[in-house]
């Protein structure tokens, strides 16, 4: 007889049982950075809503923001990190290419032989991180999962670029994914649209950068973050309506629904004109992490869902809508339950 392959079966239901974040210390104002894009703190203000930032110093890496973030995570939710089956970590910042930083935040977190890896999708990678951490714990392949997304975009900021250098900043955000009694993490809505890769995009690939390196010298400009601007505000205003629909439906809930709207903080117009265009009810409490905090890229959703509990705007247990998108162009959210903060 052939051999038959076991399988697993996990739980029903997954939810976020703990969150915790990490924010740089340094805090840099417009002031900070509106002379080398001749700029100023009123244009940033008007056309991004973004008032502060925060800049990570020297010792304050993506893996080092990572295992803080996942420190506190872990300490919210009360998961000790030997009952941790796999690290996501999602981030698109990194200065090196491998390893994966996921091995070092779990080693460092005090896990032994867990699983782990970094998944990359520009601005939605905590909505894919979580809709995979939440789906490998459905299917028994781990029976928690730490799902983090961590960025430190300086490292890719050209301080001349006037699209980008007063947008992007750095930080971490963490949440363990178990699982639960009822429905904590709905249904993912997620896609891509690869005709607008370049619409947000490192400008010249590494291995470019190096044959000029070794054909001009050291003189050759280094890669940066490109974006253009006008095309992600036009695909942001006009597709993710109905990416956030989706979410809700495959939810099996209207927008009357929600209590807390958390779209990656990307800009405070864009996040405007999803509230109008959803016409989300006047309870909804919309998360505006963007005028303190800056686009965080993958890490924006978990800081903007600490602030809304943090300042009593919202509770553990609210039913809220996250939406990621940027880089791909793609996208991924789910409406949720918040998780705690814990002490
Ligand atoms: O997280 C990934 C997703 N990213 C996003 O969602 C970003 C989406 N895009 C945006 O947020 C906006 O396009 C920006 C905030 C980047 C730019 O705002 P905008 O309203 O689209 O500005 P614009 O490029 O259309 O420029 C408007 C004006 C121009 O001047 P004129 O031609 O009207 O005289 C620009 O020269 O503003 C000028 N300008 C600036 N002025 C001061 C452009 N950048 C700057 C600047 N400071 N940094």
């Amino acid at each position: 007889m052939a051999a038959r392959i076991a399988s697993r079966t996990g739980v029903a239901n997954t939810t976020m049982l703990g969150l915790g974040v990490y924010r740089p210390e340094r805090v840099v104002t417009n002031d900070d950075i509106a002379g080398p894009i001749d700029s100023s703190d009123e244009w940033i203000r008007t056309r991004s809503g973004i008032q502060t930032r925060r800049f990570a110093a020297d010792g304050e890496t993506p893996v080092t923001m990572a295992i803080e973030a996942g420190r506190r995570a872990l300490d919210a939710s009360g998961i000790a990190p030997e009952q941790i089956g796999c690290v996501i970590v999602a981030t698109s910042s990194r200065m090196v290419l491998g390893p994966a930083a996921s091995a070092q935040v779990a080693t460092a977190l005090g896990m032994n032989d867990t699983a782990g890896f970094d998944l990359a999708a520009g601005c939605s990678g905590f909505g894919h991180a979580l809709s995979v951490g939440s789906d490998m714990v459905r299917a028994g392949t781990a029976s928690h999962v730490l799902v983090i997304g961590v960025e430190r975009l300086t490292d890719l900021l050209d301080p001349t670029d006037r699209t980008t250098a007063f947008i992007f900043a750095d930080g971490a955000g963490a949440v363990v994914v178990g699982p639960s009694d009822e429905v904590g993490i709905g249904p993912v809505a997620w896609g891509s649209d690869g005709t607008q890769w370049a619409a947000i995009r490192q400008d010249k690939p590494f291995d470019q950068y190096f044959a000029e390196v070794a054909e001009q010298g050291s003189a050759t400009v280094r890669p940066f973050i490109r974006m253009e601007g006008t095309a992600v505000f036009r695909w942001a205003a006009s597709f993710l309506e109905k990416a956030c629909r989706a979410a809700v439906d495959n939810a099996g809930l209207t927008m009357e629904d929600l209590d807390v709207f958390v779209p990656h903080q990307a800009n405070l117009r864009i996040t405007d004109v999803l509230v109008r265009v959803l016409k989300l009810p006047e309870k909804c409490v919309v998360a505006t992490d963007i005028i303190e905090t800056g686009n965080t890229s993958a890490a924006s959703i978990p800081l903007a869902m600490e602030q809304v509990l943090r300042n009593g705007q919202a509770k553990p247990g609210d039913t809220a809508l996250l939406m990621g998108f940027g880089a791909g162009l793609a996208y991924a959210g789910q409406v949720v339950k918040l998780p705690s903060l814990g002490e």
